[in-house]
């Protein structure tokens, strides 16, 4: 039976030393790591994601500017905005909640933002000198599995690495942070079109589900003491829940952990890490523009 690897746990630890190393920030300069955190519409989802950070920036002495934007608002008001906070010397990191509405643009949104307060890592100049192996902003997912292993001592050195999914926001970053020197694995990144996906995962050590779909990963697809992260965040229908649904990953949890040695839930897993790294990097932003080494 697999080890549940607890990312509340996990974050939780980080979340202290980020707490820490603020306040030390605080008494050096006097200020607070400031997060802008911008959502257009209404999603449920993004209304709940954007609430966690909020109330993050809060747990961590963190000031935040809160900015809702009706659903209807075109791209150029967003763009303006984005132009505001870039030259706004009160702002160090800037978080979007993505996906925005149909009218807008995600891309041009990810690029509009200073590549030094893009703390989600999303843009191309953080994206870049991740893949080259350098220190930008590291996209705060595939930050966060990287903590989450780390914390449970699973090595990847040498080790086959399958990325179920290629996303810009957690399977091409991950892959690029896994291949790098120091982490040294033998990574293979999945999609749709990948044929006899089960082959490849069965021969895999380590398994990353960011599919996005229920059932993505099953247990015939794990090789015994195979590690599993599961990304996925789904809603299903729940009607023994008040609110009617509960929130569940991409792979089958209850068999696949029988395989795993270790294995994260849904939710508790990576969830909890990924808003934790979104803090890490808003207090490197602010350090750096501070002009301190971060
Ligand atoms: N939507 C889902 N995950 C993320 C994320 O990490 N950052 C942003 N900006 N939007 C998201």
């Amino acid at each position: 039976m697999a080890i549940r690897m607890n990312g509340r746990e996990v974050a939780a630890f980080h979340r202290q030393r980020i707490s820490r190393e603020t306040m030390e920030y605080v008494q050096r300069t006097g200020r607070r790591p400031c997060l802008a955190v911008v959502l257009v519409g209404t999603d449920p989802a993004s209304v709940s994601y954007v609430t966690s950070k909020r109330k993050a920036c809060d747990e961590m002495g963190f000031d935040h500017r809160d900015y809702e934007l009706p659903e209807e608002t075109d791209e150029k008001n967003l763009l303006d905005l984005i132009d505001r906070l870039n030259a706004d010397a009160d702002v160090d990191g800037i978080l979007v909640q993505l996906p925005t509405p149909a009218q807008i643009d995600d891309d041009k949104v990810i690029l509009a933002i200073d590549p030094q307060k893009d703390v989600d890592g999303l843009g191309p100049v953080n994206a870049g000198l991740s893949l080259m192996g350098h220190d930008g902003f590291v996209s705060c997912t595939p930050k966060g599995i990287l903590a989450l292993m780390d914390y449970y001592g699973i090595q990847t050195d040498g080790r086959r690495v399958c990325i179920i999914g290629r996303s810009n926001l957690v399977g091409k970053p991950l892959a690029a942070l896994l291949m790098q020197k120091g982490r040294d694995a033998t990574v293979t990144v999945c999609n749709t079109h990948t044929r006899d996906l089960g082959a490849i995962t069965r021969e895999s050590d380590i398994i990353i589900v960011a599919a996005g779909h229920v059932g993505t990963l099953t247990a015939d697809m794990v090789s015994e003491g195979a590690v599993v992260i599961d990304v996925g965040t789904n809603r299903i229908e729940d009607a023994t829940r008040e609110r009617g649904w509960r929130l569940v990953g991409d792979c089958d949890y209850d068999e696949v952990r029988r395989k795993a040695s270790y294995i994260t839930p849904v939710p508790g897993g990576v969830g909890p890490m990924t808003i934790t790294m979104l803090m890490d990097n808003t207090l490197i932003a602010a350090r750096r523009r501070s002009g301190e080494k971060s």
